[in-house]
């Protein structure tokens, strides 16, 4: 069994919690590919150049707690609008995707470019505002300093770069089945995937 599960949405959509809660569910392996770019533009703030980081990316890299803080997610968000970069990070994704036992990868161009021919692709959203404040609370519960209104710019300015980019902007692939999870608790989110997953693996 090969199956590869695509999620892909704009920032703090809620991605992370729902594919850890599919891969957990059907038993396969989870990818946060937004980690990649992460570590790159962590790699960025430490001074590195940001392709030299992509070619020599280790596994371990993407362990690092540091990762999770607003001023790498635009670091990465900058860096990720390189094309080689962006090539560069393409062999490990699909080489994941692709491994016995099932793989659930989120990310923003899994659908479109990484996997193509993923099983099942789901495209999940909320407005910003609902992504601003999920953002604003999980920063407050890892303990870092937040503030509403400049998380609200931040996640709205990044969402723009990524979508306007020219390489593998951020989109839903024309197969992939929606969900908003404005109105919804984690738990309906989750509820609502694992139909459709359920419901495209049969
Ligand atoms: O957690 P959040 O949704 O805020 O961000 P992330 O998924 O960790 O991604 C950080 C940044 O990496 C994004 O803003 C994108 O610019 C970039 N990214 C990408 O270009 N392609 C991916 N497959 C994943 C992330």
């Amino acid at each position: 069994m090969k199956a590869t599960i695509a999620v892909d949405g704009p920032a703090a959509a809620g991605k992370g919690t729902l594919s850890k809660a599919l891969a957990r569910y059907f038993g396969f392996a989870h990818l946060d590919t937004g980690l990649l770019y992460r570590a790159v533009g962590a790699g960025v703030l430490a001074g590195g150049e940001a392709l030299d980081i992509a070619r020599t990316l280790a596994p371990e890299a993407l362990e690092n707690p540091d990762l999770r803080t607003q001023a790498v997610a635009e670091a990465a968000s900058q860096a990720a609008v390189d094309p080689a970069v962006r090539e560069a990070l393409v062999a490990f994704q699909r080489g994941f995707a692709r491994r016995e036992g099932g793989a659930v990868l989120d990310g923003r161009d899994i659908g479109t470019v990484i996997c193509p021919d993923a099983e099942v692709k789901l495209f999940v959203t909320a407005s910003a505002e609902t992504r601003a404040e999920r953002r604003y609370l999980e920063l407050v519960a890892a303990g870092q300093a937040a503030d509403r209104a400049a998380i609200l710019d931040e996640v709205r300015a990044r969402d723009e770069r990524d979508a306007s980019r020219a390489t593998a902007p951020l989109r839903a692939a024309s197969d992939a089945v929606t969900i908003d999870t404005s109105d919804l608790t984690a738990e309906e989110a989750q509820a609502q995937a694992i139909a459709i997953v359920t419901r495209a693996l049969a």
